[in-house]
């Protein structure tokens, strides 16, 4: 061992039945620097670094921590070892308090009852320091996405670790939220506390790392310093090619009066008197911050949530989905942002998931057309390169931007005629974001309408024809493509 290395990863292979998820793959992280992990969906970052909590135990290999050998970890060692870890599917309990999920595990107790009060205000102060703002009796499970991840931080950081391993904790957050979770990294590391950081944003590694690692297909490639790579190597390392543009240009395939879908004063799960107009053929992007209200739109628009006042009119007839079933009946598709309650069925398979919404279709008497189940999926697999051995495998066992990918496909498969996609592309890699572009593009072209929210602003303006700013429950503002500008949409985001 050398004296700065706080923690080393030697000769690690994990194996699946029919997958090597890591093949001898080693790394070394120094006291106080921030570590990049990068690779494409699937190279075996999230395996890797799991490796360090003994959520995934090694089919051989060794982790050395200050000195110390472990063939394996597990969840107390890894706490006593001074090892923390932000996963990329949150293990938060929905039904508990911001506080309690704080101190899950490891309550503060007066005597032998658990010290609600006292939770309480730790949270406060944790919050505080992160510069959110979240009442810490809030139950999780009412909390954004963007929240959740917030939670998460906060726990880390409370456990004092010496390690702080996060798994794109950036992916869900907005760009304000980003900043100051980029500044409490930087105390963390001033403090001399490690951070191995994974994130497909390569702007985001620039910016915070000092060295960066790079994976592809379960391998180690290559160990950069920051400072000295460049960009287009990265990404050639990552993908073993180089990448065109990223947003592919697209003909305006949509008439200014030729409307699919209008809301008039609609009201509901948050939102107020929203009015707005989707025309046929278009990319209508909603942008906002996290909580501004653009996800509970969407539900409404779903049938996933209700609507207490105003008019949906969806081809010239007035709707009001009671569930996503009549909305998918009607023609509208959702692809949620968090894939994990409400867009894939984690325990079946792929094959599976992506032809559920068809099943009616392809099925007669009850009977389902095998061969054009398996037809459809595998099309969707090569279309959208989803990383599988098979088409059976369960998708608990993808990879987080294949489990994405699963989902866009299903919808695809569908056939809806407006796809409303709720971050899309959060967690999906350079490669396969370019593709999931281009999907788009041609989800437009064949005539059918798309409704983007994202955070990303790069990805907002860039697929755009329109972009429609929510702040607060309410419409902001509104701008043609002519107009886009990060600081105006910024500036409306933040209009109250
Ligand atoms: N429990 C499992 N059973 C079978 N295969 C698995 C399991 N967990 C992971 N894999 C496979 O191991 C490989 C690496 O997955 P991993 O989640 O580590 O990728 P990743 O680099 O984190 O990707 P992403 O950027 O999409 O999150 C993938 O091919 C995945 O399908
Ligand atoms: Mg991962």
């Amino acid at each position: 061992m050398k004296d700065d290395y706080i923690l080393e990863l030697q000769h690690i292979r994990k194996e699946y039945p029919g997958v090597v998820a890591l093949k001898d793959v080693s790394l070394e992280v120094k006291k106080g620097e921030i570590l990049a992990l990068i690779g494409e969906n699937g190279a075996g970052k999230s395996t890797l670094i799991k490796t360090c909590s003994g959520a995934v135990i090694p089919t051989s290999g060794k982790i050395v921590i200050n000195g110390k050998e472990f063939t394996h970890m597990s969840p107390q060692l890894a706490a006593e070892n001074g090892i923390a870890i932000i996963y990329q599917e949150f293990n938060n309990v929905k039904g508990l308090s911001a506080a309690e999920n704080l101190f899950l595990g490891n309550p503060i107790r007066k005597g032998i009852v658990v010290d609600k009060k006292a939770m309480e205000k730790e949270a406060e102060k944790a919050f505080a320091q992160l510069n959110i703002k979240i009442d810490p009796k809030t139950l999780v499970g009412d909390l954004t996405v963007g929240y959740q991840q917030m939670i998460e931080i906060a726990k880390a950081i409370l456990q004092d670790a010496k390690v702080l391993i996060m798994d794109e904790p950036s992916a869900p957050l907005t760009t304000a939220e980003v900043e100051s979770m980029f500044k409490v990294c930087e105390l963390l590391r001033q403090k001399g506390v490690s951070i191995i950081y994974i994130s497909h944003r390569l702007e985001e590694i620039y910016r915070l790392s000092d060295r960066i690692v790079v994976l592809r297909d379960g391998e180690y490639i290559k160990t950069l310093i920051t400072k000295d790579s460049h960009v287009d190597e990265l990404i050639q390392l990552m993908v073993g090619r180089s990448l065109s543009e990223t947003f592919p240009p697209r003909e305006e395939t949509y008439k200014k009066d030729e409307i699919i879908l209008e809301l008039q004063n609609v009201s509901g799960n948050g939102d107020r008197n929203i009015n707005l107009q989707v025309r046929k053929g278009e990319i209508l992007g909603l942008g906002g911050l996290v909580g501004a209200g653009r996800t509970e739109l969407v539900q409404m628009i779903f049938g996933a949530a209700k609507k207490t006042e105003g008019k949906m009119i969806f081809k010239g007839e007035e709707i009001n989905p009671k569930s996503p079933r009549e909305a998918i009946d009607l023609g509208i598709a959702l692809v949620p942002e968090d894939r994990k309650r409400h867009g894939v069925l984690l325990g079946i398979s792929i094959k599976n998931n992506i032809n559920m919404p068809i099943y009616k279709k392809i099925s007669r008497a009850s009977v389902i057309n095998n061969k054009k189940e398996l037809e459809i999926a595998k099309k969707c697999e090569e279309e959208l390169l989803i990383k599988t051995p098979t088409l059976h495998q369960i998708v608990k066992n993808l990879s987080g931007g294949n489990q994405q990918k699963v989902i866009i496909g299903k919808w695809l498969a569908a056939n809806s005629e407006l796809l409303i996609f709720d971050e899309p592309t959060r967690g999906i890699d350079v490669g396969a974001k370019a593709e999931i572009y281009k999907l788009m593009n041609e989800v437009i072209a064949s005539g059918k309408t798309i409704l983007l929210i994202s955070s990303e602003m790069e990805e907002l303006m860039g697929m755009s024809d329109r972009i429609i700013v929510l702040a607060e429950g309410r419409i902001t503002g509104e701008l043609g493509k002519e107009d886009f500008n990060q600081e105006t949409i910024m500036k409306m985001a933040s209009a109250v």
